[in-house]
């Protein structure tokens, strides 16, 4: 079994906030990620899939192939866009890093049926945070 990486960017915005909440409540646990104004972030998006090279082309899944996907379905989907209004795939409602990335699992897996085996998502937020999803 070997490992392959793509590694995709996209940029977006959003704000954490509860609105059963008040602004004060909001800003308590949320801080400045709770401004109404919206932020954004520059996020890195790692697909890790895993499979058995075929003796023929000496991989399991052409990485241009794995690329058209994960562009198709997420990053071409995610970029320049507010996470909050305009995504219908998030899987709860708070758009924060650990969110996206069980909700870019989700959109993702059906696509990758029968091609190779999702094995890890790493969505990095900023050059000090990240998430790491292997589907449990
Ligand atoms: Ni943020």
């Amino acid at each position: 079994m070997v490992y392959l990486t793509r590694v995709e960017h996209f940029n977006a915005a959003h704000k954490l906030y509860n609105k059963n909440w008040t602004k004060e409540q909001n800003v308590a646990i949320f801080g400045s990620c709770a401004n109404a104004n919206w932020h954004g972030h520059n996020y890195k998006l790692e697909v890790t899939v895993k499979g058995k090279p075929s003796p023929d082309t000496g991989y399991f899944i052409n990485a241009k192939e794995l690329s058209q996907i994960v562009k198709d379905e997420i990053t071409d989907v995610l970029d320049h866009r507010n996470l909050n209004e305009d995504i219908d795939f998030l899987v709860a409602e708070q758009p924060t890093t650990e969110i996206l990335c069980m909700s870019i699992w989700q959109k993702l897996l059906p696509h990758l049926e029968g091609k190779c085996e999702l094995h890890k998502l790493k969505l990095i937020e900023t050059p000090t945070i990240f998430v790491e999803y292997y589907g449990e």
